[in-house]
């Protein structure tokens, strides 16, 4: 192998740019000529792509988003699209792929390999941390960093008001994001979609907690939560408690970006130089991970497939924690 390419893909996350950059090095370091393509899979199918060196990569661990830019493509899941993606990458010459992104990255990977046998090795990037196959995935921490700075500073205005504040974190259909906001952000309650919260549970604390005299709470609500939004939670649970003084902050994005914590940049560096000498070792469609603090590869069927359970006794400590 000779040519290879690495690209972004999905939502972005912090520490992609510390990742590409420990790629881009691996590969020369190995002899090897690396480019980055573009936009993802879009640009993979552009023709979007460029040659990269050791200088195209200074400056940027530090920095959060990712210099290859990103996208969820919609004309990759079809076979016209990949046909074009595989007529650029011939172009080039590029023999093997790196992408970093999450489960429906390495969805489009696999097939890929199946019909084009070109190998590609994934880097876990996605704040959610919901892939199987490693511990932590790039961002994740930088994430919960974020949101917890900021639960902080809600925590102020709450206690000065005494007021309820229904926090909306991020992590799509899991509580990974959630929990450490909850812990670490010492809230009253967290609604997940792994642990069933009812409103009826909500108002229940809410009411111990005045019955404590506590006058201030923070509800750490997970976006995929099957009671709905932070805004149709807060609204069920003020019809239930007229005399509430609710407020609902929806973080978004912003934890998205950002700088890179140190864990991050490490995990980032780490697993892009295995994604390069996992596809030198003659590996395909296998992701890179750190399981108890070893390096593993797990197939990408399985990153998809199988999930990533969520210690129940984490739920059971925001009740202890919140008494
Ligand atoms: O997967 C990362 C993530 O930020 C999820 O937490 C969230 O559900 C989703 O992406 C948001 O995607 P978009 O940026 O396309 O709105």
């Amino acid at each position: 192998m000779k040519k290879i390419a690495v690209f972004t893909s999905g939502g972005d996350s912090p520490g992609m740019n510390a990742c590409v950059r420990a790629v881009v090095r691996s590969a020369i370091y190995h002899g090897l000529e690396i480019y980055g393509i573009r936009r993802g899979y879009n640009g993979m199918i552009k023709g979007d792509i460029f040659k990269m060196e050791s200088s195209t990569v200074s400056n940027i661990i530090q920095r959060g988003g990712t210099i290859l830019k990103s996208a969820r493509s919609k004309d990759f899941p079809t076979k016209e699209g990949r046909q074009q993606a595989y007529e650029q990458l011939q172009k080039f010459g590029i023999e093997g792929l790196i992408a970093i992104g999450g489960d429906g990255t390495f969805t489009g990977a696999n097939t890929f390999y199946e019909e084009y046998g070109i190998p590609t090795i994934g880097a876990p990037g996605t704040i959610d941390n919901d892939l199987y196959g490693t511990d932590y995935t790039i961002g994740y921490d930088t994430a919960v960093n974020t949101a917890i700075y900021a639960i902080d500073k809600i925590r102020d205005t709450a206690d000065s008001h005494e007021r309820v504040f229904f926090v909306e974190v991020m992590g799509r259909d899991s509580g990974y994001i959630a929990i450490p906001c909850a812990v670490g952000g010492g809230a009253e309650i967290v609604m997940i979609p792994e642990t069933k919260t009812t409103i009826e549970k909500v108002v229940d604390a809410l009411q111990t907690g005045w019955s404590r005299s506590k006058t201030s709470f923070i509800v750490i609500v997970a976006e995929g939560d099957e009671e709905g939004t932070a805004v149709e939670i807060a609204a069920k649970v003020q019809k239930a408690l007229p005399q509430m003084d609710a407020r609902v902050t929806i973080l978004g994005h912003v934890q998205r970006g950002g700088a890179p914590t140190a864990a991050d940049r490490m995990l980032a560096s780490q697993l892009g130089i295995a994604c390069v000498e996992g596809l030198l070792q003659g590996r395909a469609c296998e992701m890179a991970g750190i399981m108890n603090s070893e390096l593993v590869y797990t197939p990408f069927i399985d990153t998809i497939t199988k999930t990533k359970a969520l210690n129940p006794n984490f739920s059971r400590m925001i009740d202890i924690l919140s008494v």
